[in-house]
């Protein structure tokens, strides 16, 4: 939190984007026969999920278990998310018609969020708790294109073909994703990070005119209850600028982009989380360590730096190496 906030820290802070998930054996035997929707809107499952990492890790935030598409299931739109896959739309929203099936979230849909939050706040003592939301350009290629897209043809065409469907589509996903942050931070959550893990698919011209007011409009809902925020999308070196302007505190950097070209891009009005890149979890640890030591030094010359991945750990990697991953960050940024 005080890295967020741009203060002095006794050592660089650490956690993983999918800490909690796949590469805990632990998850997976609690997750066994358990649809994935389903453990999201279970209170003693979520706070069990999220603890799982913490316990193990000693990592110094935990991130709430949920996806970014639990919102939009608890509004009533028929989405699941299929294993290896990710969510699938049943009925793709194109068209104003569609846009029906898509009504505004209210604290009712999700008491559960509320309890789950709770739960975890209480058993979490000192350690935050980090909400999050995905962001409208990102969802909205979810609702559009029925799943996952590799290009975002349907999405894009969209955007530039009727752009008063696309600001109403993603106006509507902004109330929604700010709701669902909104409920996490009255229920206890510390910060929150706001996910437009597709955003780098967007030109910068794009990006600001179709994208960033959205995403700025969920950020602005929020930075009212005085959290600090966290903004974070993949491939979005040519975008860090202007993702930065959308309202964070924090700006999530991809490891494509070496922190110290981040940090130029973005100012020094901002803290940067990142950048590791989850393949160097696999490479011999005097390869991760080397990488690592250098990421924890050039955060430094950040006005406030959040040591993460640069996106998420991957369904395959040794969570011992995580943990030993955290200690030496703890280790060698000890000030
Ligand atoms: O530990 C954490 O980071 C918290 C949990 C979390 C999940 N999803 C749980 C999850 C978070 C922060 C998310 C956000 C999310 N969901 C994003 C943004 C972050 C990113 O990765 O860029 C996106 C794009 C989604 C959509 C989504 N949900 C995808 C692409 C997938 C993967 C599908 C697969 O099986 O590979 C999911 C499913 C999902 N969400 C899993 C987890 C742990 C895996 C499902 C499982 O464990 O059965």
């Amino acid at each position: 939190m005080q890295a967020a906030r741009r203060q002095p820290v006794p050592h660089t802070p650490i956690w993983f984007m999918r800490q909690a998930g796949r590469s805990l054996p632990e998850y997976r035997a609690l997750r066994a026969g358990v649809g994935m929707l389903e453990s999201c809107r279970r209170p003693d499952l979520v706070a069990e999920i999220t603890m799982q990492p913490v316990r193990r890790h000693g990592v110094d935030a935990a991130i709430f278990f949920s996806d970014i598409v639990v919102p939009v299931a608890a509004v009533g739109l028929d989405i699941d998310i299929v294993a290896g896959v990710g969510p699938v739309v049943a009925d793709p929203i194109r068209t104003w018609k569609d846009l029906e099936r898509l009504p505004e979230l209210t604290p009712q849909d999700i008491p559960d969020i509320t309890e789950s939050v709770r739960l975890l706040v209480a058993e979490l003592g000192d350690t935050p708790l980090i909400g999050f939301a995905g962001a409208p350009f990102t969802l909205a290629s979810y609702l559009v294109e029925g799943g996952p897209s590799r290009n975002h043809l349907l999405t894009k065409a969209l955007m530039h073909g009727d752009p008063q469907l696309w600001n109403a589509l993603c106006a509507r996903l902004a109330q929604i994703s700010a709701t669902f942050l909104e409920v996490q931070i009255a229920a206890g959550a510390s910060a929150v990070q706001l996910f437009d893990s597709w955003a780098g698919a967007c030109s910068r011209a794009d990006y600001e005119r179709y994208v960033r007011p959205h995403s700025a409009a969920v950020l602005a809902a929020v930075g009212e209850l005085g959290v600090p925020r966290i903004h974070f999308g993949v491939g979005t070196g040519e975008l860090l600028a202007s993702m930065a302007q959308a309202g964070a505190d924090v700006v999530g950097v991809d490891y494509r982009v070496a922190l110290p070209d981040a940090i130029a891009r973005v100012g020094t009005s901002y803290a940067v989380q990142g950048n590791l890149d989850p393949a160097l979890l696999f490479a011999p640890w005097e390869a991760l360590e080397r990488e690592t030591r250098r990421i924890v030094a050039q955060g430094l010359s950040a006005p406030g730096h959040i040591f993460n991945l640069g996106h998420g750990v991957l369904p395959e990697t040794d969570p011992d190496v995580l943990t030993r991953l955290v200690d030496l960050v703890h280790e060698c940024s000890a000030r």
